[in-house]
This record gives C-alpha cells, structure tokens and sequence, in this order.
C-alpha cells in the first residue's frame, strides 16, 4: 500500500504536471496485482528481462520486485525527477527493495529517448496516453512492441470509458485527438490482446489491457 507520503507527493505532482502524471492518486493494489499478472506465470527455470515504463511513486513496483528472481533484469523508465528520486530511495531503504536492487536500475528520461540493449520479456506501463498528444502515442506503441521480445507480454492500464466520454464531450481539436489515439490503441488491441482486466477498486476504475508481440516478427 502506498504510504500517505507517497499520496501526497503523487497529489502534489499530479497538480504541477497533471499531463504526464495523468490521475491524482496512485494505482490501487488491485490494479497493480493485475498489472503484474503475466508474470505470476512466468517459465520456472529461466531468467526474465522486465521493464516498468512510468513507475510514479511505486504503486505497481512493490508488487514487481516481489517477483523477481535471481538472474533477472529489472529496468525502470521514469520521466519525473522527484518520482525516480523516491524510488531509489525505496530500493535503498525498504525491504522488498533492497532485496533486489542489485538487479535494478531506474533511468530517468522519457520512454521516447529510452535505448535497450536487449528487449524485454515483460513491458509494464503505467502511462496516460490519453493525455498526449497523438502522434506521441503512435511513437510510444511503436517504442513498446521494439523493446518487447518476440513472443513477449506489454500489460498498461486505462482509464475506463474515459476516451469515450471525453471523445464526445470535449472540445473539438481534444476530440480529433482522442479519435486518433483510439485507433491507434485499438489496432494494437484488436491484433495482440491476449487479455483485459476490469478493476472497479481504483480511482478511476481502469482495464488493464495484456497484449502479446508475435513469436514470428
Ligand atoms: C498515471 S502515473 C502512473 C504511476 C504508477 N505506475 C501507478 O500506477 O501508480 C503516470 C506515470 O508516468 C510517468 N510518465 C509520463 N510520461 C512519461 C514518459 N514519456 N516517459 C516515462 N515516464 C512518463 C509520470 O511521471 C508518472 O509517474
């Protein structure tokens, strides 16, 4: 459970950059154990490469670290200074943590300047799309499949019936946008989802979508 700390750095965030930061408050614990689901089913033998894109004050990641193992690689892609500042702060103090740390690495930059030197097993993203300009959102796609292994899980969130709404209700350049994002997310959704989550306990309620990149490409 986050702290109330961690609720108010998040509110405080929230309220200085409301558009990359996307909700007022953490993710609940329900979200975040469904986020991490694909990788409660993981091979037992063979180690994993995971990246969390847009991890905040932790919310998602106090679940993750619990399911490492050793041989694992654990990147994180974090563009708030004050929010990576937290997390390394949590990876030196706090138990389930430490554990790990040595195997972890927060890097602080957008997702869209981010380089792998492998791609990853596991992709777990945690961002707002829905508040980005659409042209981002189709680089940000792109940027999940190539950092994903062939055959490997991106699970993000979204804000239920949020689109929707705003796509009728808002103002006419927020609305062409918002058409925009939802064809994008819906190609990549109608061609890889394996699965989607409906998680009520959270504020707002949110699907977490599962999809999977093709063995083959
Ligand atoms: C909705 S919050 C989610 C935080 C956390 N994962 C949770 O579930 O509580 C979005 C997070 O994405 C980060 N973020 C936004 N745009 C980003 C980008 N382009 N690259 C990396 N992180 C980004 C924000 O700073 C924030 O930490």
């Amino acid at each position: 459970m986050p702290s109330l700390s961690e609720y108010a750095t998040f509110f405080r965030e929230f309220r200085t950059r409301f558009e990359t930061t996307g909700s007022i408050a953490p993710s609940s614990r329900f979200l975040a154990s469904a986020m991490i689901a694909p990788l409660r089913n993981r091979p037992a033998d063979a180690p994993v490469r995971i990246l969390e894109i847009g991890p905040g004050t932790g919310a998602v990641t106090d679940y993750l670290v619990q399911q490492l193992r050793p041989g694992d690689t654990f990147d994180l892609v974090e563009l708030n200074q004050v929010f990576a500042d937290l997390l390394r702060s949590k990876f030196e103090r706090e138990k389930h943590f430490r554990a790990i740390a040595s195997q972890a690495t927060v890097h602080v930059l957008p997702l869209q300047d981010f380089e792998a030197t492998q791609p990853y097993d596991f992709v777990i993203s945690g961002l707002p799309l829905n508040n980005f300009p659409a042209d981002l959102v189709d680089e940000i796609f792109d940027a999940y499949f190539r950092l994903l292994a062939p055959g490997g899980v991106l699970s993000y969130f979204e804000y239920m019936y949020v689109r929707s709404i705003r796509k009728r209700l808002g103002k006419r350049v927020d609305r062409e946008r918002l058409a925009r994002i939802d064809g994008t997310m819906t190609r990549y959704v109608n061609s890889h989802r394996i699965r989607r989550d409906w998680i009520f306990v959270n504020l707002p309620p949110a699907w977490v979508q599962h999809l999977r990149r093709d063995q083959s490409n």
